[in-house]
């Protein structure tokens, strides 16, 4: 197998390929929201039957107590070394859908672009694993035995999921796991993921009087949640953008300067990262970089915040309740479930006397740095030196996928983060899109990952 022989099978079957990724994207997997269940469910469908007709031996609908699972294998030898796919078939909301150039689910490809909720984020990213496993079964050139497990709920937390893979681990026995999920720097520098960050994200309810109030009769006598609140969250990081959550660094791994420095020689471009966002600065931790805010520390973020009276014009109105959806980024050492504990206590422990605080713990998951001294890290890399003409960089990644620290626990499998889309993707946002050029380099250079694993 070689690269020519790739590039040749995807020119005769671009258009296709093209196609029946629009058809994927057409269907509205939203897991976050149950009016789409339905869906869902209709997605792990034709997820299962185009991997039937790529050309697996057994494909099946694993249901759970949420979304269901897409599992399917090839197995060709007892000999040959056994790659795990994983991918997510689910998608974030549309909302807010009026920020769109285009319906969210009606699939368009403009400016070499294909537009769609989920175009990036991963159904064009799983779906290379697809054709490229198609590729392999159409050319006879299938050197390893493949199993996919393509689940729902990547997008809520992948709770059910960590039950299946508890429940099946003599199923997925397998070597490495391969996942496109994650983004490369730009189109000419080939990346590897070899890190996620974990995530402690919580819903936090400020309390003040048993009713909303008169704010001319009581203003000025009755402390008003809502400004607790804010009072609350501003003092949750200091003015060197550190975080006041008594003992959250304390278990946080320090990066060593030499290893920063290396870092530090991937390219980045300050201003065009500041144009590209609309931002008049970028603003991180005193005493490290943009770069290494987003990958490398661990941060608090507000996600929503909320109370009182937000409809049109004004209502003089002391509210009885606040709330916020407060999220932090975890780096290897902390652990989700101590960080949100910790939280907990902390925010407790601030709130003055004249209100009640709840706090509840939404979802999780484990922070995890990725080697790159074993063999299937080897293989990506060399196929992708092989596609791009580069050997890849190793990044760590800001975003979490939350199961990819339970997979290494619980099958004691490694997993290689070989993702091929841009952080300009708009992932989660408006106008999520996915190269046509990312699309097709990366069922080109799946076919070489399986090629090097097997020598
Ligand atoms: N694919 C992303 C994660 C990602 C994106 C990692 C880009 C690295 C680079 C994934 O679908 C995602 O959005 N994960 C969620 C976690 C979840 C529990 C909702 C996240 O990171 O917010
Ligand atoms: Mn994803
Ligand atoms: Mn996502």
């Amino acid at each position: 197998m070689n690269k020519e022989q790739i590039q040749a099978y995807i020119e005769e079957n671009k258009d296709r390929f093209l196609d029946e990724l629009i058809e994927l994207l057409r269907v509205p997997s939203v897991s976050a929201d149950p009016a789409f269940a339905g869906d869902v469910q209709r997605c792990a469908e034709v997820v299962k039957v185009s991997l039937e007709k790529a050309g697996v031996d057994h494909a099946e609908i694993c249901q759970t107590a949420g979304h269901p699972i897409v599992y399917a294998e090839k197995i060709i030898s007892p000999d040959a070394p056994t790659v795990l796919v994983y991918g997510h078939y689910d998608v974030q909301p549309a909302d807010p859908v009026e920020l769109w150039d285009s319906a969210p689910f009606e699939p368009v490809i403009k400016d070499g672009n294909i537009y769609a909720r989920g175009s990036a984020d991963d159904k064009g990213q799983f779906y290379m694993h697809v054709k490229a496993f198609e590729f392999m079964i159409e050319n006879d050139e299938l050197p390893c035995n493949v199993k996919f497990m393509i689940e729902g709920e990547e997008e809520v937390g992948s709770e059910n999921l960590g039950i299946f893979v508890k429940d099946n681990t003599e199923k997925l026995n397998a070597d490495v796991i391969i996942i496109s999920d994650t983004s490369i720097i730009d189109n000419e520098t080939p990346t590897i993921t070899v890190g996620l960050r974990g995530l402690s994200y919580v819903e936090v309810k400020v309390t003040g009087p048993n009713k909303d109030l008169h704010s001319g009769v009581y203003g000025g006598a009755v402390d008003n949640p809502i400004n607790v609140l804010c009072d609350m969250i501003s003092s949750l990081k200091d003015e060197n953008g550190h975080i006041t959550v008594d003992g959250f660094y304390d278990k946080v791994e320090e990066v060593s300067l030499e290893d920063r420095a290396k870092m530090a020689e991937a390219p980045f471009n300050l201003e065009s990262f500041q144009n590209g966002l609309g931002i008049k600065a970028a603003r991180s931790e005193s005493g490290y970089s943009p770069m290494e805010g987003a990958s490398i520390r661990p941060t608090l973020d507000v996600n929503g915040i909320w109370g009182g009276y937000i409809g049109e014009g004004a209502k003089t109105v002391l509210p009885s309740e606040a709330f916020a959806k407060i999220s932090m980024r975890l780096v290897p050492g902390q652990d989700h479930e101590e960080i949100t504990r910790l939280f907990e206590d902390h925010f407790k422990k601030i709130a003055p006397g004249t209100v009640m605080v709840e706090v509840t713990g939404l979802h999780g998951g484990e922070p995890l740095v990725i080697p790159t001294n074993f063999k299937g890290y080897q293989a990506a890399s060399q196929a992708m030196e092989d596609t791009f003409g580069k050997t890849p960089i190793p990044v760590r990644g800001g975003g979490s996928i939350p199961i990819v620290a339970l997979f290494e626990e619980v099958l004691g499998l490694k997993s290689i983060l070989m993702g091929f889309g841009l952080d300009s993707d708009d992932i989660h946002s408006p106008n999520e899109h996915y190269g046509v050029f990312n699309y097709l380099r990366g069922i080109e250079t799946i076919p070489l990952f399986y090629k090097y694993l097997a020598e």
